[in-house]
Order: C-alpha cells, then structure tokens, then sequence
C-alpha cells in the first residue's frame, strides 16, 4: 500500500517534469528559429507610408530609389542599408500600425518622417533626430483662417489618422469632435479642402507645402501655437548595435550637408 503510493507520486512527479521539459522545448525552439531569422537575413526592412512627400511617396514602377518609393526618408534608409551590407526592403503600410510594426518585429525600423513623442518612445527607441517641422495649415487661396486661433471654433477641420496634428488640433486646440474629420491620407485631406467638403488640413510643414503647391492652395503658418516636432527613426527597444549604426549614418549625413541636399532636391 505505502509502495503504491510512492511509485504514483513518482510517477506523477516524472509527468510533471517531462511537460515541462515539453513546454521548455518548445520555448526554446521558438527562439531558436527567430534568431536564425533574424541573424542570417540580407535586408533591412523599413517600414513606411509612403503617402507623405517630400519623405515618402511613390511614383511610378521602377522610377523610385527603391522600386516604386522615393523620397528623403527612402535615401536616407538606402544609406543605413547599404551601411549595413543589406539590401532595403519597404513595407508602406498605415502610419498608424507602424510603432506596433517595429515593437513586434515585423519591420526592422519606421523610417516615416516620424515625430518623437513621449508616448511613442514608450513602445520604441527613437535614433538621433534629423529634421526639424511643425504643423502647418492648409487653406484655399483667400481663406479667411489667418491663425490656430480661426479654427477653433466653426471650421470643418482635417486631420490624418494617427499623425501628431491629430493630437494637437484635438487636444491642444480643443476643436469639437463633430468638426474634426480623420482621413487616412494627407493627398485626400488636401483634395477635399480643394473641393470644398473641409475648410483646412492641419498636417506638417514640409508636406503641407509640397501638396498645397500640387493643388493650388494656401499654407498658413502659427509658430505661436504650432511647436516644433523633431522627426527621427522608430527601431526597436534595447537594439544597441542597430541604434548606433544609424545614428552613425546620420551624423555623417549631417555633417557632410546630404540631409540638407535631399530636402533641397525633394522640395
Ligand atoms: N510627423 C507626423 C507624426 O509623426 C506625421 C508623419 C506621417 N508620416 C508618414 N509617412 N505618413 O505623426
């Protein structure tokens, strides 16, 4: 009777152990296979939208830097890659989906003219910063928004999902939610200022006025209300190695005048 009992709980111990030995298997199989993913693979995959010129934007079939994309954003990346001796990959995907993208690894970094943010640098490690702009408004020709101020109040405001001048047109601007509309694209906000279905687009600078003078229209400009943002790349937390090598390239870029070149060419 008492040997029975010994040799169950011997027996229930040895199942115990071997599942766990199962589960820690598989654990570390798991593992395993993403390093070797993630060590022996020969590109570098950025992750974009490439609905935002002069940093990113797509042309025709072959025409870009990289396939399809061109832009500042493009050829700073093609230099990181070739840094790197991996050939670049560009996934365009939402801006909105892009810190998730980097956080769980499915992009290797969001280069996207991205803003920093506290918030953002709570799921990423953000590289060194390497262009300065702000938010600008949108306007047709003769508006009569001459400031923040004129479209606090009975403006049919754009807004494009998940950008910074979402947060700032709703939160620091307070404008009432049923006069905000979220486009997912600037080019869209734009044409329907231009069509007359929105009074402004709040978007940033240098792609307001590149797609403002594409359609004809006006940018307005408030630094009193509308800060400056710093734009940098989005990598994933902790990637020493990764953080260095590109703050490595865009210090070179900076010092010897190509960030400067490229937004004078793409403007
Ligand atoms: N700078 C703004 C932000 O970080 C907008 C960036 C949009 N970028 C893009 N590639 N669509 O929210």
């Amino acid at each position: 009777m008492k040997k029975g009992f010994l040799k169950l709980m011997a027996l229930s111990v040895a199942a115990v152990l071997s599942m766990g030995m199962l589960a820690g298997c598989g654990e570390e199989q798991g593992t395993t296979d993403e390093q070797a993913g993630g060590g022996t693979k020969d590109v570098l995959v950025m992750g974009t939208n490439a609905a935002f010129p002069p940093f990113e934007f797509v042309v025709g079939e072959g025409q870009g830097l990289v396939g399809e994309f061109d832009g500042i954003d493009v050829a700073i990346a093609k230099k990181i890659a070739d840094k790197m001796g991996k050939e670049l990959q560009i996934e365009d995907m939402k801006f909105e989906g892009l810190v998730a993208a980097v956080n769980t690894g499915k992009i290797d970094m969001a280069v996207a003219g991205m803003t920093v943010t506290p918030d953002r640098q709570e799921s990423v490690d953000f590289s060194d910063t390497y262009f300065t702009a702000s938010q600008v408004m949108v306007v047709q020709p003769g508006s009569d928004i001459k400031s923040a101020e004129d479209i606090k109040e009975g403006k049919k405001v754009g807004v494009i999902m998940g950008y910074t001048g979402d947060g700032i047109v709703t939160d620091d601007l307070g404008v009432a939610e049923g006069n905000i509309t979220r486009l997912n694209r600037g080019i869209d906000a734009v044409q329907d200022v231009k069509n007359g279905k929105l009074d402004v687009v709040v978007i940033d600078s240098a792609t307001g006025k590149a797609l403002a003078e594409e359609n004809g229209l006006e940018v307005v400009e408030d630094p009193t209300v509308f800060e400056t943002e710093e734009y940098a790349i989005a990598l994933p937390k902790g990637n020493e190695e990764m953080l260095n090598t590109v703050n490595e390239v865009l210090a070179e870029m900076k010092a010897n005048g190509e960030i400067e070149e490229l937004a004078k060419k793409y403007n």
